[in-house]
């Protein structure tokens, strides 16, 4: 299909000039963990917030009576009252909102998810509403509060055309963030990148926490001791970058200790093993790029992750 088609431009809305941001009536559709942090943070910057929706009236609600001038309605309500409304519901449904909602012109709508693209939203484009991505790199969970502290300094990915790019620029420096506008194409690898910050961390602790479950400690015991590691490692890679500061027997050349972990992991589960085969080797291409390994050294712990990994 055309570019132009997918992201909606073929319907190009009539001129509008969005209002300051402190002028600005911003609505939620979707009152869940990212529009709870996103709707307080604006009204806390100076934006109001003014309309919240949501699949039950509760959530709306709630929402709306922790926000000082935020009345809950429907989402036609909020469409009809906002200058820029959030599509904040779970991925798969945006489509289906961007569809079901009535949209005017002079007036914005942008979904928060990283992975969709703003093409989703192309039924209120042909309404002739601007639209866009407006995606935080964050984890929000269910306390507000952290949720909250947790926005200051993130990236937040946006994706529009004038002159809604500049209103989401605008809002993102006002919430303490930093835009970021990614090239055409990249939206789903940047998304993924954010994996590997977090969710697959959790995926790599709950592998450590099964070692320390496999002589009967407890998933808080192996937390306390290896939280105060892993702030440590995160202090590092924000000063050494993701090369330099790598540490661990991998980065030393010391194969030994590397045959002695494979032999306990594949004791414990041979695709425990398997995963930390897999990362050593790409640990061995860290330390080759920063320099700490010397050719040798590298291939004697490459040739300890090709062995069998017994006794
Ligand atoms: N949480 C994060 O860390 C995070 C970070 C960046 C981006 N995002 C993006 O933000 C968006 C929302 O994620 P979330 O984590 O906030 O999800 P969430 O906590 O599950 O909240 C989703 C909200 O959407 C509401 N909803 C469900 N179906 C709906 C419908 N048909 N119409 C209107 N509202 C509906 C839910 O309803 P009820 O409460 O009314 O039942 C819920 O309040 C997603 O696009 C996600 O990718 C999330």
């Amino acid at each position: 299909m055309d570019e132009s088609k997918k992201s909606g431009e073929s319907a190009r809305p009539a001129a509008w000039s969005p209002p300051e941001p402190s002028a600005l009536r911003v609505g939620f559709i979707g009152a869940g963990r990212l529009a709870r942090a996103l709707s307080l943070a604006l009204q806390a910057a100076g934006v109001p917030v003014v309309r919240v929706a949501s699949r039950s009236a509760a959530s709306a609600r709630a929402l709306a009576e922790s926000l000082p001038d935020c009345r809950p309605g429907d989402p036609a309500d909020v469409a009809r009252d906002c200058d820029l409304v959030f599509l904040t519901s779970p991925d798969a449904l945006i489509a289906g909102i961007a569809r079901a909602v009535p949209w005017r012109p002079g007036q914005a709508v942008a979904h928060c998810s990283g992975a969709t693209p703003v093409a989703a939203l192309r039924p209120a484009a042909e309404a002739g509403a601007l639209i866009g991505g407006f995606h935080p790199m964050q984890a929000f969970g269910a306390d507000p509060g952290a949720a909250l502290a947790s926005l200051p300094g993130c990236t937040v990915a946006i994706e529009a055309e004038p002159p809604l790019d500049a209103l989401l620029h605008a809002l993102a420096r006002r919430l303490g963030c930093v835009g970021l506008n990614l090239p055409p194409g990249a939206r789903v690898r940047y998304h993924a990148s954010g994996g590997y910050a977090s969710q697959h961390v959790h995926a790599l602790l709950a592998e450590a926490v099964r070692l320390w479950q496999s002589w009967g400690a407890t998933e808080r015991q192996a937390l306390d001791a290896l939280l105060p590691l892993l702030r440590g490692t995160v202090e590092s890679l924000a000063r050494s970058g993701v090369a330099a500061g790598m540490p661990g027997p991998v980065s030393r050349g010391d194969a030994g200790t590397v045959r002695l972990h494979r032999q306990a992991l594949q004791a414990v589960d041979p695709e425990m093993r398997d995963l930390y085969d897999r990362l050593c080797r790409r640990g061995v291409a860290l330390a080759r790029q920063a320099g700490r390994l010397d050719a040798a050294a590298a291939e004697g712990v490459e040739r300890v992750l090709d062995a069998p990994p017994g006794p």
